[in-house]
């Protein structure tokens, strides 16, 4: 299998998909608060995805070989939960730090973005999680333009978030995607600049790192006896984990990130208008 390269076409099809994401990330945002618990946020999600946006929860059923059904319309990552976190009957309370990761597929296109969630007003320690993972992502994308190489952008990640003393998870990578959830390429979130795909205009793809205030080793969460739950991941060590996304088209000039709305946090200083020009 090959990268897809999308043509004028597709790309407006995945801007309308993306936008829809993000806005969903928007519409939650004054309900993620302490007494909430993740299933009320994943019922919200999923009525505005089905009934106001017209679309489809992609993670809903979603069934990778070898993993059961994803049982719920968005995934909740919560404080030690690396990644695809399954929204629970458990209220958030104050401290907690929370990602949501939201994809929709909307005319048979996928957009697929999540944020951070911090809830009151967090220790210092998993603010500044939060904000380096933030800023990891940017680093990221800031490298995309013809030309440049998935290494390229790995590398700027990694070295971001290890000179703040964070670890990056390996076994979870960013990945094309448009008509399938999933496509090629892998987009890693380390690596070696002028390494790996040369990256072309019409590729869509996202950049989405999970960086670890503690060592970069995770596992499969399993809780006392009760069965694995098939999906949920966490730190090896149970520290904190953060996690932000966003889906990028490499254009002519550079880059275009397709998941932004009117409530998407504005992008670091460090993003010049000239870079993010496209
Ligand atoms: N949205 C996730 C991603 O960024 C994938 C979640 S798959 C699920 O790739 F089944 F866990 F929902
Ligand atoms: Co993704
Ligand atoms: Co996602």
């Amino acid at each position: 299998m090959t990268i897809v390269i999308k043509n004028a076409e597709e790309i407006e099809a995945m801007r309308r998909a993306c936008r829809l994401a993000s806005e969903v990330l928007d519409m939650l945002t004054p309900h993620v608060r302490a007494g909430v618990t993740t299933k009320e946020i994943d019922r919200l999600a999923h009525d505005y995805m089905v009934n106001v946006q017209g679309g489809v929860p992609a993670t809903l059923n979603y069934q990778p070989p070898g993993y059961p059904p994803y049982p719920a319309s968005l995934c909740t990552s919560l404080n030690d939960v690396v990644c695809h976190g399954i929204p629970d009957e458990r209220p958030l309370k104050n401290g907690d730090i929370l990602n949501i990761d939201v994809t929709i597929i909307k005319d048979g296109f996928h957009g697929d973005n999540s944020r951070m969630f911090v809830i009151g007003e967090g220790s210092i320690a998993a603010r500044r999680l939060v904000q380096i993972t933030y800023e990891a992502m940017w680093k990221g994308i800031v490298k995309v333009r013809p030309g440049a190489r998935l290494g390229d952008i790995g590398h700027a990640i990694q070295t971001y978030a290890e000179n703040a003393g964070f670890s990056i998870v390996r076994e979870y990578c960013g990945h094309g995607v448009g008509r399938r959830f999933h496509e090629e390429p892998q987009v890693l979130h380390y690596g070696r600049p002028g390494t790996l795909e040369e990256l072309q205009p019409g590729m869509i793809f996202t950049i989405e790192p999970m960086i670890n205030a503690g060592r970069r080793d995770i596992k499969e969460d399993r809780k006392g006896n009760r069965p694995y739950d098939g999906w949920t991941i966490v730190t090896r060590d149970r520290s904190l984990s953060a996690q932000w996304e966003h889906t990028v088209l490499v254009t002519d000039s550079g880059y275009e990130v397709l998941t932004l709305s009117a409530g998407s946090p504005p992008p670091p200083d460090f993003v010049t208008p000239a870079l993010a020009a496209s």
